[in-house]
């Protein structure tokens, strides 16, 4: 029976022990067998499959197949897979936020790899917060892990027009709230939208997530991008499967596959797809359970020099199963080359150096662009500081009105997101062109769970005017399938105090993106003022003293720690990444 020596434990491993181990195995096996399974079957390396399929995500609607995919490549490999199930977050059905319940995914991930006897586990994610969460929870229980995106979905048409989740959503529902367009075409547009099961087909979360896998290492070359309806799809799952068994054997642990360089490739990449700023997060997140701190200082000076070269939407115009047709993530790590920590291990046991050597030859396509001919130069992603943002902010200024990154304007403020529901589109609202709209009180506690309600939308008197930007400022996060000139995961938040707390009306802010800065003209004398004068404490919502949201509200870090619970983080601190250089 294997696992009496160094290598994989099979189905001895993590044993109950009531004080006889014999007779625990016993047990086990007499209970597992009663599911059918032969001592043949039992007596072999035991590969868990994570399936995080449920009807109310259809991101994730291509998890039987994959599953049964997985399961081929194990056996071929002479392992035994097993599936079991965690939770399954989609965006749109998890309420408050999909954020508040990433770190309950993630734990679900981290206690059943820690109680179940499998000697490694195919991670399989999709949607935004699945792949960080079972990053996370795996990073923490520390044994070979590897990761299977569900994939993209596929694109539908509208009226001749090629559409897809999520940035097509929003533009529609953008021409719908200014009039251009009306009842009977967003209900028509409304099934055209997500083409097929799979992941938002843009430069979303879940994109961005399965490509930093891939640069990260964790997930297998080239398997960020096939469509989750494909052939290419179910194949990388069966390799998935295949080298899931392999890795049990070696005993190649994620921590040997996260280390300070994949987790600067993985910046690299996201910053060249003009990813999601939750992305940030995400990563911030995972690199904490290793030990590791988001230096967004030095991020910012990485991606100074990295350019945007991926024509995706929102930045640009094309969707995933375009970057997949041309080449993929592999494709452009060879455009990256250089900028690349080379000798990062990946899962393969190769070198993503040597990975690349071992590429297709580049073809001719316009999705990935050659160095020399980038969408955006550098600075996709840009991290502000100042007066209103001492701990840190963002803004994608690839996907901004590049006319609005230097600019001084009058606050226009909403201390909630209820306050701004109810005044947003009133005719009596105060508001003109030039100036910011400020939310308040969307931070991982505001909220809480820190909504993407940072996309704050064009006051209606101004989208029927025809405004389509304007500088908004919040700490909230906002959905990688948008765009504008959006200032996000302003730190420390305005729940807990934070100098966003204090914005009035009719104050003038300053947003330079040029000196990388977010500022409240107001005198620090003022600032003080109005940071000692009483308040009003808001009652705290109702369920706030017990179960999870407790436990959140307690435990919660800001935005450039990942959002993570702090008693999750690694005990022990590493460094930072990037590292100095
Ligand atoms: Fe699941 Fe967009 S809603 S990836
Ligand atoms: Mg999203």
């Amino acid at each position: 029976m294997t696992g009496s020596g160094p290598g994989p434990a099979g189905l001895r491993g993590k044993l109950t022990n009531y004080g006889d181990a014999d007779f625990a195995l016993f047990l086990r096996k007499a209970f597992i067998k009663g599911a059918g399974y032969t001592d043949d079957a039992l007596d072999r390396t035991v590969v868990g499959i994570v399936d995080t399929g449920s009807g109310f995500n259809p991101c994730h609607g291509n998890m039987p197949q994959l599953i049964e995919a997985v399961k081929r490549g194990v056996l071929l490999a002479g392992g035994l897979p097993v599936e079991f199930p965690t939770i399954s977050l989609h965006e749109s059905f998890s309420q408050p936020t999909s954020m508040y319940l990433r770190n309950l995914m993630s734990m679900d991930t981290e206690e059943m790899l820690r109680a179940l006897p499998v000697d490694s586990v195919v991670l399989i994610g999709g949607c935004d917060k699945t792949v960080p969460a079972q990053l996370m929870g795996a990073a923490s229980a520390g044994l070979p892990a590897i990761t299977l995106v569900t994939g993209s979905m596929l694109t539908g048409s509208h009226r001749g027009t090629r559409v897809g989740a999520c940035t097509d959503c929003r533009g529609f529902w953008g021409k719908y709230r200014g009039g251009e367009i009306d009842d009977a075409e967003i209900a028509e547009v409304n099934p055209s939208l997500v083409g097929s099961v799979g992941t938002c087909s843009v430069a979303g979360t879940a994109s961005t997530m399965a490509c930093i896998a891939e640069a990260a290492g964790v997930a297998l070359p080239g398997s960020a991008t096939p469509p989750a309806v494909t052939a290419d799809r179910m194949r990388i799952a069966e390799l998935t499967g295949r080298r899931a068994t392999e890795i049990a054997e070696e005993n190649l642990t994620i921590d040997k596959i996260l280390t300070e360089e994949a987790f600067e490739n993985a910046l690299r990449v996201l910053l060249a797809v003009g990813g999601s700023t939750n992305g940030i997060v995400h990563l911030a997140a995972v690199a904490g359970r290793l030990g590791f701190t988001l230096d967004l200082d030095r991020f910012d000076a990485m991606s100074r020099q990295t350019p945007v070269l991926v024509n995706l939407k929102p930045a640009g115009t094309h969707y995933m199963e375009d970057l997949h047709k041309a080449g993929g993530v592999p494709r452009l790590l060879a455009e990256l080359r250089d900028l690349l920590n080379l000798d990062a291990p990946t899962i393969t046991g190769r070198t993503i150096g040597e990975e690349l050597a071992a590429a297709p030859a580049p073809f001719p396509q316009e999705v990935i662009r050659p160095r020399t001919d980038p969408i955006y130069p550098s600075g996709s992603i840009a991290v502000l500081r100042g007066n209103l943002a001492p701990a840190g902010a963002v803004i994608k200024q690839a996907a901004a009105d590049q006319n609005l990154l230097e600019h001084r304007g009058r606050a226009v403020v909403f201390e909630n997101s209820k306050d701004m529901a109810l005044r947003i589109d009133g005719e009596d609202l105060d508001v003109e062109p030039d100036d910011v709209l400020v939310l308040k009180n969307i931070g991982p506690v505001g909220a809480p769970g820190m909504p993407e309600a940072g996309y704050i939308p064009i006051p209606r008197k101004l989208a029927r005017r025809g405004v389509k930007d304007m500088v908004r400022i919040s700490d909230g996060r906002m959905s990688g399938t948008a765009g504008g000139t959006i200032v996000l995961h302003v730190s420390p938040e305005a729940a807990i105090g934070g100098p966003l707390k204090h914005v009035r009306d009719g104050d003038t802010i300053r947003l330079s993106v040029a000196d990388r800065i977010v500022e409240l003209e107001v005198s620090d004398e003022e600032l003080r003022r109005r940071a000692a004068a009483p308040t009003e404490i808001p009652t705290p919502p109702s369920g706030s003293g017990r179960g999870y949201r407790r436990l959140y509200l307690e435990q919660v870090t800001q935005a450039e720690e990942g959002c993570d619970f702090r008693f999750l983080q690694a005990e022990t601190r590493r460094g930072s990444v990037p590292r100095e250089h």
